[in-house]
């Protein structure tokens, strides 16, 4: 337990850490890498250009701080990062590491502002935090381990076959090297794949939602094609052109905060955009075979029909009278025109989801491009869809999902 006096020195310095929080991260990173380059084997290194990942890790230390005489209340969100951290496989000796280039970059952004007083403060906070994430950290990974079909960190896969779903998305379904089972997992859920590429000093993981039901012989991904152009995506550009039927792929046990909670009864409504609509699909197909009929709305946006994965898919589900599938095009062809395969040309707005007369108390699950998920949080909150009743996932370091943008697909 933290003492007042560190509780009072930590609160007092959220504001610094406010205005400072980003500027301290990427500092920390730039020095974290420099003295523990093995380190690049587990982080994204687009998300570091990019910037998503030190906001996302300032938010949670603002977060935690804020928070520091009262960590219970910020259990859920550890809980999500926990998931990332162990599918990633990041371990207790990591903590002190990331601790003391923290503490760096504390002192060598804030200068003299940064007192010995505030970064023994600091120092100890940490701990605590860090205990907090390393011991649901255990327990996750105990749990993975455990659970029928579980193992630990990387187990090979292989792929057993590809399947275009869309000119940018393609299916790999994984079949277990060993044979033996795999573990379950629950709709919305995804696994870390671990890419070794030809000529790259560092491997490369990356996160990809299982796109069918769980109790399969095989995982299935799929996957677009990401930035054709300037900055072709390194795994997704990888996966797309080189990995074919046969190949191995090390895979970790599936996880995520993100799921359907199958043990409801009420209706359930996933908004997808682009690919986001991946880990829809699994809670759709989940939802098709179980036993009792819940109302569900699938509603897709993508930029045309030969961008809209899983089309005949939906098509064929929502032919049951409690499945409705409504697809928004923001650039129709002529031909999707002449063949009326959408609801509505653009994107989904306020008015066209007041239309469908959607039932406030339905559970909510959505993910796509950030501006996207800005935008549909903002609708909910406007249908009058409480926040208990609103499940999202990011395709990426989470963000904050206020001040809408222009949506993009
Ligand atoms: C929980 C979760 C689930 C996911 N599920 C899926 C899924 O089901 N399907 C799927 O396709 N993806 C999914 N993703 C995203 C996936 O993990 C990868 O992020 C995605 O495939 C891109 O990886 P990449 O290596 O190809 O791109 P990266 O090389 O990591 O680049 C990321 C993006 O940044 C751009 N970029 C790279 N460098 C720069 C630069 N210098 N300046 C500006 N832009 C740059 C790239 O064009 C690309 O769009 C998921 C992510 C998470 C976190
Ligand atoms: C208390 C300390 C820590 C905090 C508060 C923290 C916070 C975070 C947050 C907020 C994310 C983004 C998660 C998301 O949005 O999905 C994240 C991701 C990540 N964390 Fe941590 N983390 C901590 C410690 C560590 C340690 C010790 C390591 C290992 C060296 C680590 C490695 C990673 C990696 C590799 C990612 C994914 C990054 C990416 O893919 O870009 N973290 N962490």
């Amino acid at each position: 337990m933290l003492d007042q006096e560190t509780i009072k020195v930590i609160k007092s310095t959220v504001p610094v850490l406010k205005t400072h929080g980003t500027e301290i991260t990427s500092c920390f990173y730039k020095n974290l890498f420099t003295k523990h380059p093995e380190l690049l084997n587990i982080f994204n290194h687009a998300n570091q250009k990019k910037g998503r990942q030190q906001t996302a890790l300032a938010n949670a230390v603002y977060a935690a701080a804020a928070n520091i005489d009262q960590l219970e209340a910020i259990i859920p969100a550890v809980k999500q990062i926990a998931q990332k951290h162990r599918s990633l496989g990041v371990q207790p000796e990591h903590y002190p590491i990331v601790g003391e280039h923290l503490l760096i970059a504390i002192k060598e952004v804030l200068g003299d502002a940064a007192t010995p007083e505030i970064i023994e403060a600091w120092g100890k906070a940490y701990g605590v935090i860090a205990d907090a994430f390393i011991g649901i950290e255990s327990e996750m990974y105990a749990e993975s381990e455990q659970q029928q079909g579980g193992w630990e960190g990387f187990r090979d896969f292989i792929v057993d076959r590809v399947e275009a779903e869309s000119s940018v998305i393609t299916s790999y379904y994984l079949v277990p090297a060993d044979q033996k089972p795999i573990a379950d997992f629950k709709p919305g859920q995804y696994i870390s794949i671990k890419f070794n590429i030809m000529g790259e000093e560092y491997s490369h993981i990356r996160q990809y939602s299982l796109s069918d039901a769980s109790g399969k012989p095989y995982y299935r991904i799929s996957v677009k094609k990401e930035g054709e152009g300037a900055h072709p995506g390194k795994v997704s550009t990888y996966l797309h052109d080189h990995i074919k039927q046969g190949d191995i792929l090390p895979v970790s046990v599936p996880a995520g905060e993100f799921y359907l909670d199958t043990k409801r009864e009420n209706p359930v409504v996933l908004l997808s955009g682009g690919v986001g609509l991946t880990p829809m699909i699994s809670m759709l197909n989940t939802l098709y075979q179980a036993p009792h009929e819940r109302e569900i709305t699938f509603i897709h946006a993508a930029i045309d029909s030969s961008h809209h994965a899983f089309r005949e898919h939906v098509k064929k589900a929502a032919e049951l009278d409690h499945i409705h599938s409504y697809v928004v095009y923001e650039k129709p062809s002529d031909a999707d025109k002449e063949q009326a395969v959408f609801h509505k040309e653009g994107y989904i707005d306020l008015e066209w989801l007041k239309e469908l007369n959607l039932d406030i108390k339905a559970d909510y699950y959505f993910c796509g491009p950030v501006p996207f998920m800005k935008a549909i949080y903002k609708y909910l909150g406007e249908l009058g869809v409480s926040n208990s009743h609103i499940h999202f996932e990011f395709f990426g370091p989470a963000a904050e999902l206020t001040e809408p943008e222009t949506v993009q697909l």
